[in-house]
């Protein structure tokens, strides 16, 4: 089968496409055709983790050793990308009972990877699901890495009807599921982006926009029930003023700092509260999110397709801020 190989850190440019093995599916997997599988935010950080330095790594710092290590000292373990995918079933292992040759499914592999290849096999208890059956692959491909960071981080946060939520981070990746799962839970929401992206976040149903190159929200005197920073610009001295006296604020990229504020809110019995979290892959959160899409509620985009020769090109066009949306690896159907 075609996969897109890398096996040095680097720019696009060590993206390759090449002939590899098709995998054949254990007792308990399914084997699956992939016709879409989107860039993401670790695709690149995976594909350059080798050259990412500890001060540029978004988590907290007692994490850089091992994860470079899982990730490979100087060259990849992994060697093809890809954590989310659209496709078809096409053949079962002898234990699998959810799917049969033909089902239509999205899928989230997390750093595990691999979705940049015609075929991958997945565990059938894995975080996967039958696609809406509203979508093409090529946009239900969009959903499954969104869908699981936002539902499972939001849950943390417990929000609510009525709440006044402000994402900082609205347009990317998580945070264009957490400005939609956020209104559909009922809440307020203000969407934090960059200008190129404050349409396509208005959009996606924000009910207020904030440019984050004009305006520092912190200064406006706007308060909210939580704050969810997803790459972590803010900081909690910062937003402080801007939480409400139970607000809380919600972080998917943190430090230790970040960490010890949260452990002090808590044992202090602090009002305001800080939770740094890590998302649970579930698959319920793709079939609560393949619902919503079916009943028209949440929508996926697609910004621009690549065929899978030219992944190297969409890492370009995804790594110089360009997109608004999502950017689609298609495959051949
Ligand atoms: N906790 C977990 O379980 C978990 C799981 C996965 C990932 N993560 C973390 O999530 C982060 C990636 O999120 P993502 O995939 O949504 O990323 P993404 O698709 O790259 O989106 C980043 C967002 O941040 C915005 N942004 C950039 N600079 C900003 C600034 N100075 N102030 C405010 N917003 C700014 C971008 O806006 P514009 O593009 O409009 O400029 C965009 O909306 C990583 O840090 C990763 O470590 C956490």
């Amino acid at each position: 089968m075609k996969a897109i190989v890398f096996t040095e850190y680097g720019t696009p440019d060590v993206l390759k496409i090449k002939e590899v093995a098709k995998p054949t599916p254990k007792d308990n997997e399914i084997l699956v055709k992939v016709y879409a599988t989107p860039i993401n935010y670790g695709d690149l950080l995976a594909r350059n983790f080798g050259n990412l330095t500890p001060s540029e790594f978004n988590m907290p710092a007692p994490l850089y050793l091992p994860s470079r290590m899982s990730f490979g000292w100087n060259k990849p373990k992994i060697t093809i990308l890809g954590s989310e995918l659209a496709g078809e079933v096409e053949a079962v292992g002898k234990d699998v009972t959810k799917f049969k040759a033909g089902d239509q499914v999205f899928a989230y592999l997390g750093m595990n990877m691999g979705a940049n290849a015609e075929y991958v096999c997945i565990p059938e208890t894995g975080t996967v699901a039958l696609k809406p059956v509203n979508l093409s692959y090529e946009k239900a491909a969009t959903l499954p890495y969104g869908a699981i960071m936002a539902t499972s981080l939001l849950g943390k946060a417990k929000i609510r009807s009525g709440q006044k939520v402000l994402i900082n981070g609205a347009s990317g990746g998580i945070g264009s599921m957490a400005v939609q799962l956020a209104r559909q839970f009922g809440a307020e929401v203000t969407g934090v982006c960059g200008t190129p992206r404050l349409e396509f976040v208005r959009s996606l149903g924000a009910d207020k926009v904030i440019d984050y190159t004009k305006e520092d929200f912190t200064q406006n005197g706007e308060t909210y029930d939580l704050i969810f920073d997803i790459l972590g610009r803010s900081s909690f001295s910062r937003v402080k003023h801007s939480l409400k006296p139970n607000g809380i604020y919600l972080l998917a990229s943190f430090k230790m700092k970040a960490l010890l504020q949260m452990l002090w809110t808590s044992i202090t019995g602090s009002k305001q509260k800080v939770i740094c979290a890590f998302a649970n892959e579930t698959p319920e959160s793709l079939d609560f999110v393949k619902k919503l899409v079916e009943e028209g509620k949440i929508k996926a985009s697609v910004d621009k397709s690549f065929p899978m020769e030219q992944t190297a090109e969409a890492h370009r066009y995804v790594e110089k801020g360009r997109k608004k949306g999502n950017v689609v690896i298609t495959l051949e159907l």
